[in-house]
């Protein structure tokens, strides 16, 4: 039986772990030629013997970077369909007016100008050679309904959500989609950053009360949403924030609640 993405080439950034890694197994199970656009040599690497991809190394920051990916992707394997902006970056869990000018800046490059230089990288190949390109960001909960402590960092994946929803609308003619996955809190390599404190299944308890589902997000769930939003099954879907968080809600609503008051700006 053919997979879902049969026949397609994407492109994961930070794949070399957490939900990158994810999407880019489920993506190579699918059946598309993979490439980890990871600026971690070991961790690209590694995911890329493991799922039989193509490492690149990559840093989404840089102009000349996204360039190399794009010539590399396209003499290795004769064209491209699928680029996932998924590498991203948080500092820790603060009250914001301690928030340093390298914390911002780390929030807007590695989540904000990711994702315009992708754009600005690619979209000129799709519209040359005539292709149904797809965007797929790794927005966040944290886009739709900010909690404290996080303000740029939530800031950021409100520019990804807003930017995706303008280009889909402005490139829907060309037949280029642009979509969201929007994910609650998981465990991954940024998640002790997010709660401020280490991440564990205590420290998460207080995030996964306001998930009605009752758990975390897993890569396999992001996964999941990526995949189908790559696949053909999603050909008219185009400038969606599709939420992966088990319907979570804003802890705001419960800081009242014992074992979720507020601690110098954060959820504790
Ligand atoms: N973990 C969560 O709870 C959660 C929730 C919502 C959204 N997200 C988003 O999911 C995405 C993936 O994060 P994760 O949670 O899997 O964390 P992670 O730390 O496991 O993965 C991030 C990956 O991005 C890579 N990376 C960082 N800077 C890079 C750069 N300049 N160029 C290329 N690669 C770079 C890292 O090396 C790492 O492999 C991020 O965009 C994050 O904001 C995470």
């Amino acid at each position: 039986m053919l997979g879902r993405l049969e026949g397609k080439v994407a492109i994961v950034t930070g794949a070399g772990s957490g939900f990158g890694f994810g999407i880019a197994k489920k993506f190579a199970g699918e059946g598309a030629k993979v490439i980890i656009a990871e600026l971690s040599q070991e961790c690209g690497e590694k995911a890329a013997t493991e799922i039989s991809g193509l490492f690149v190394r990559t840093d989404v920051t840089k102009r000349e970077s996204w360039q190399s990916l794009l010539d590399i992707t396209l003499k290795t394997y004769g064209k491209l369909d699928i680029i996932i902006n998924n590498a991203g970056a948080t500092y820790h869990n603060k009250p914001t007016a301690e928030v340093t000018d390298d914390d911002f800046e780390l929030c807007i490059k590695v989540n904000v100008k990711s994702v315009y230089l992708s754009s600005s990288v690619v979209v000129p190949y799709f519209v040359r050679t005539n292709r149904p390109g797809c965007f797929i960001q790794v927005s966040s909960t944290a886009a739709l309904r900010p909690r404290p402590g996080l303000t740029w960092y939530n800031a950021s994946k409100a520019a990804v959500s807003n930017a995706s929803k303008t280009m889909a609308v402005e490139y829907g003619a060309k037949q280029i989609r642009f979509n969201c996955v929007c994910p609650v809190v998981g465990s991954t390599g940024m998640t002790h950053l997010f709660l401020g404190k280490p991440d564990t299944e205590e420290n998460r308890a207080g995030f996964v009360s306001t998930v009605p589902l009752g758990r975390p997000s897993t890569p396999a769930d992001v996964a999941n949403a990526c995949a189908y939003l790559a696949s053909d099954e999603a050909a008219f879907i185009t400038g969606v924030n599709l939420e992966v968080n088990g319907t979570s809600y804003c802890t705001v609503i419960r800081l009242t609640d014992p074992g979720n008051q507020v601690d110098g700006g954060r959820c504790v």
